[in-house]
């Protein structure tokens, strides 16, 4: 959660803040704020909203020429959002101002100290307290800034990553992590630094990504990077391969309409140079290495929250149909506080489209602590889960700036699917024959998602029909019931619309009461293994007066008769659909999302990825 940015050089630094500030605004948008250096000091401007508010705030101020500066935006998480709240906060003396993205979880005994000594705090924040504590060292040691960071970041406990400002020292940057990205970007005689890649690509593609208990501090245009021990560490430049244009809308109206229409190109290049079904090719470079622990695994215990949890559920049927171990599927919130029972013997596969989700990343350590090979399922290339594992594979479905994960869902569930079908045929649980078959049916899954997309206009005058429902109930079985749960959940994020996902068998053990004429069902009911059964609950659902939608495969006849609205999806294997049917549930919600005028790529409350527990 929030987005921070950071520049020093020879360029004007608020307008490359701000524009940077609204790539990150994906992170949080409750408030926004900028700190800059120049003759009038170092002043900081401040504003409750979304960063448009901020530049509103900005016109009323003159000389806010800078050539160095620091901005952020908010998600709150101590203190209502407000201006005061916002960051950056100003150190007591007011030479000093710094922005924080993480938690500070002692904040409150160092609050107190704090106060006992006479300092006076006008947020509510714990950041706030963290630049209190860090000048606290500074004043009483007389030591320098640099020194006075490292000394605080020993005493904190939580997570962080911050940049400060000091009015002493105006062409310095201190930056520190532990927990919360940060990457620097390097051009010719400036930085740039930023919670992610994106505000820095059209700068430079050469960035440094810092790691925890690093400390940055970039002085006199140059970068020095130690770590909290004082020992000094050599930088290691990546170069980035993202594409500006990935990061723009391109176009649509919104990202996460973007984003749903580029599938069929993101599946593809999540299966580019790895699946070559003709030749019976599947490769995946992360697991060349832990195939043999992955083959012999006792269990395998898959790791994640939100949308990537679903496609950890997906992955459960897929692994125990094709390879035939057990598996788990576990919240990563519960895992990490649960005392689980693990061992060498398990495989643990942690999905996260950011790589930063602080509870997935809290139930890795623990996996990894116990023993266990951890591979990771990421989106995003350097984040914090992939260095964090022992191996991996990215999705390689491009940056998603949308809050409603999308392209990342079916790009996971692709490259689950290639772990499946892999680890199957080396067990010998999936015969050749099989095996081919299934390569050559998940190829041309892209032309699949495509044909679906074409399903938009259909899907909008559903949507229209019941974009004032107050609830919605979706079901599914097998494969298609973590369909449900995503459907659900795509809905209540982007449409307030409260909506609940279940196995379909379950209706009669609860919700089935919930059923009446207002009631709008949307049912997955392909054609499968538990088609009829499916068809059964939809019989007890119109029985009630319930509203059917219905996903169903081309050409049924069935459903089509019972169902008050069909969408037809392009037939594919089983194990496949999830892949196909999620498309008109993404349509559905972002068409009821726009109809009641809410912020699709931003909705309320919500942060793109959530690194704090
Ligand atoms: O970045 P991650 O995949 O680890 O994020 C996990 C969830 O926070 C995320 O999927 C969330 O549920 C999305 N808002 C769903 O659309």
């Amino acid at each position: 959660m929030c987005g921070i940015v950071a520049y020093v050089g020879q360029q004007e630094a608020l307008p490359i803040i701000i524009k940077g500030l609204k790539r990150l605004e994906y992170r949080g948008y409750d408030s926004a704020g900028i700190a800059l250096l120049n003759s009038d000091g170092l002043s900081v401007y401040k504003k409750k909203g979304k960063v448009s508010e901020l530049e509103n705030h900005l016109n009323g101020f003159s000389n806010l020429e800078s050539k160095i500066g620091i901005g952020h935006t908010r998600w709150a998480t101590h203190g209502e959002p407000n201006d005061v709240n916002a960051h950056p906060h100003y150190s007591s003396s007011e030479k000093f101002a710094m922005i924080h993205n993480g938690i500070i979880e002692n904040y409150d005994v160092l609050k107190k100290d704090l106060m006992n000594k006479g300092y006076q705090f006008q947020s509510e924040t714990d950041s706030e307290v963290f630049i209190k504590f860090i000048e606290d060292i500074y004043v009483n040691n007389h030591i320098s800034l640099e020194e006075a960071v490292r000394l605080a970041l020993h005493k904190v406990v939580g997570a962080y990553a911050i940049v400060i400002m000091n009015i002493e020292e105006p062409d310095t940057l201190i930056a520190a992590r532990k927990g919360s990205p940060l990457v620097i970007g390097v051009g010719e005689k400036e930085y740039f630094l930023a919670s992610d890649a994106t505000p820095i690509i059209e700068y430079t593609n050469q960035v440094v990504y810092l790691d925890d208990y690093e400390i940055a501090v970039i002085r006199d245009n140059k970068l020095q990077i130690k770590t909290i021990e004082n020992v000094e560490t050599n930088p290691y430049i990546n170069q980035l391969e993202m594409e500006l244009e990935a990061i723009e809308k391109g176009g649509y109206e919104h990202f996460m309409l973007k984003e749903i229409n580029e599938q069929p190109r993101s599946i593809a290049d999540c299966m580019r140079g790895r699946l070559d079904a003709k030749n019976g090719r599947l490769v995946l470079g992360g697991l060349r290495d832990y195939m043999n622990k992955f083959q012999n695994a006792d269990r395998i215990i898959i790791t994640a929250c939100g949308t990537s949890w679903h496609a950890g559920l997906v992955a459960e049927y897929l692994f125990e149909e094709f390879a035939r171990i057990p598996v788990e599927v576990e919240y990563a919130s519960e895992f990490r506080y649960r005392n689980p029972v693990i061992s060498e013997k398990d495989f643990v596969i942690a999905i996260s489209q950011s790589g930063e989700t602080a509870d997935t990343l809290a139930a890795i350590e623990l996996a990894k602590s116990k023993g266990a090979t951890i591979f990771g399922v990421c989106n995003v290339v350097g984040s914090s889960i992939p260095r964090a594992t022992h191996a991996g594979s990215y999705t390689h479905a491009g940056p998603e700036i949308g809050v409603a994960s999308t392209k990342a869902f079916t790009a996971q569930i692709s490259v689950l699917t290639m772990m499946a079908l892999k680890l199957g045929y080396q067990r010998g649980t999936l015969s050749e024959s099989r095996y081919m078959q299934l390569l050559g049916e998940l190829e041309t899954i892209p032309s699949k998602v495509e044909r679906a997309l074409k399903l938009n206009d259909k899907v909008k005058e559903i949507a229209a029909a019941y974009k004032d429902s107050r609830n919605f109930l979706y079901l599914g079985r097998g494969y298609n019931f973590p369909v449900a749960l995503e459907g659900a959940l795509k809905l209540k994020e982007i449409s307030y619309i409260h909506a609940e996902g279940y196995p379909a068998a379950e209706m009669k053990h609860g919700p089935i009461a919930l059923i009446d004429e207002e009631m709008p069902v949307v049912f997955i009911a392909t054609k499968d293994s538990s088609y009829e059964k499916v068809v059964s609950n939809i019989q007890e659902v119109k029985a009630r007066k319930g509203k059917i939608i219905a996903v169903v495969t081309e050409g049924d006849t069935t459903v089509k008769h019972m169902a008050d609205h069909v969408i037809e999806i392009p037939e594919t294997e089983e194990a496949f659909v999830p892949l196909v049917a999620v498309v008109p549930l993404q349509q559905l919600s972002y068409h009821i999302a726009v109809m009641r005028g809410c912020n699709v790529d931003q909705p309320r409350n919500l942060a793109k990825s959530v690194t704090v527990e």
